[in-house]
């Protein structure tokens, strides 16, 4: 197998900014990401929220985290549905380190004020790192919700251990990831083969599962999120290939302009593992799917 670990090329997509951002969108745009998680949130959030083992004065709040906000399309999802009877008053610390990402969710929140009323919310434009050196010491959450941002929290078993710590007994702490055995898992164990760099941003759902167990950490459920993208137009040849055809691939790979910087041997290696049942099935007009499975792992403190 050819290897891209020579080429000083290879720029990590997670430290380009609004690049990053870009690509983010067109997966998400042709994925349906957001969409599926809301679906998955709307139908398993209600039992969780249930089965939140703390017992509240009828003036407190339930004590909500979430990790990486991003838009509060997702977010806004569960928050709705831990609304209920149980708990009819959130305090919502949003930790979101993209300003522009931040404001977005804040429109989001005025626009759906009805929905999430009894909802008060805590902004920092921080990351998790910066949030923890600056936490009260004895601050716990009912819930913690880390949808699609666990890559980014630095070393996984120390960020899964202090999100362990800041959960209350009785609570509940959301991860939801690419799934170690969907297309990502073998996608990325492939390519980091070759690229040896930033191992802890190609993190999926099995290197949660061997931290935890490593950790003492109780997973309490696990449950596959069906995602599904069609990325056919990764498949054009480089001097063809369209702009999103392009951002989809650098999505994939978790690199900037793959088909252009890779070199072309390992480029041509990494698309047919791509286009293999490894990674993807055939539509019914011969359209190339993505499967982009997510899991969600639900982990509960006794
Ligand atoms: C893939 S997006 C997911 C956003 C949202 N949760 C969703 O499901 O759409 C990852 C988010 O994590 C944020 N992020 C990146 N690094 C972070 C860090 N160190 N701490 C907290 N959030 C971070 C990014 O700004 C981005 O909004």
């Amino acid at each position: 197998m050819a290897t891209a670990s020579s080429s000083p090329s290879i720029q990590d997509l997670s430290d380009s900014g609004d690049y990053y951002l870009t690509a983010l969108d067109v997966y998400d745009r042709g994925s349906g990401r957001i969409r599926r998680i809301c679906e998955w949130a709307g139908e398993n959030i209600p039992a969780l929220a249930d089965s939140i083992d703390v017992s509240l004065s009828k003036d407190s709040a339930l004590n909500v985290l979430s990790v990486g906000g991003g838009d509060g399309m997702s977010d806004s999802t569960i928050l709705a549905r831990l609304l209920d009877r149980t708990h009819p008053r959130i305090r919502a610390v949003i930790l979101e380190p993209d300003s522009h990402m931040m404001h977005q969710y804040q429109d989001l929140v005025k626009k759906e004020s009805a929905k999430l009323q009894g909802v008060n919310f805590d902004w920092r434009q921080q990351t998790f790192q910066e949030y923890l050196a600056t936490a009260e010491e004895d601050e716990k959450f009912h819930f913690i919700s880390c949808i699609s941002s666990i890559y980014y929290l630095g070393d996984l078993e120390v960020a899964l251990k202090r999100l362990y710590e800041i959960l209350a007994a009785g609570g509940i702490l959301l991860v939801t990831l690419v799934k170690g055995d969907g297309g990502f898992g073998r996608l990325w164990q492939y390519h980091y083969k070759s690229v040896r760099t930033q191992k802890t941003r190609y993190i999926t759902s099995s290197d949660i599962k061997e931290a935890c167990r490593r950790q003492s950490i109780p997973i309490a459920d696990t449950q596959t999120i069906r995602i599904s993208c069609d990325i056919t137009a990764c498949f054009d040849p480089p001097q063809q290939i369209s702009k999103d055809g392009d951002l989809l691939l650098d999505f994939l790979t978790h690199t900037v302009n793959f088909s252009r910087n890779a070199p072309a041997v390992y480029r041509d290696d990494l698309l047919q593992f791509l286009g293999s049942e490894a990674c993807t099935y055939r539509g019914s007009d011969g359209e190339v799917i993505f499967n982009g499975n997510n899991e969600a792992v639900i982990i509960r403190k006794q």
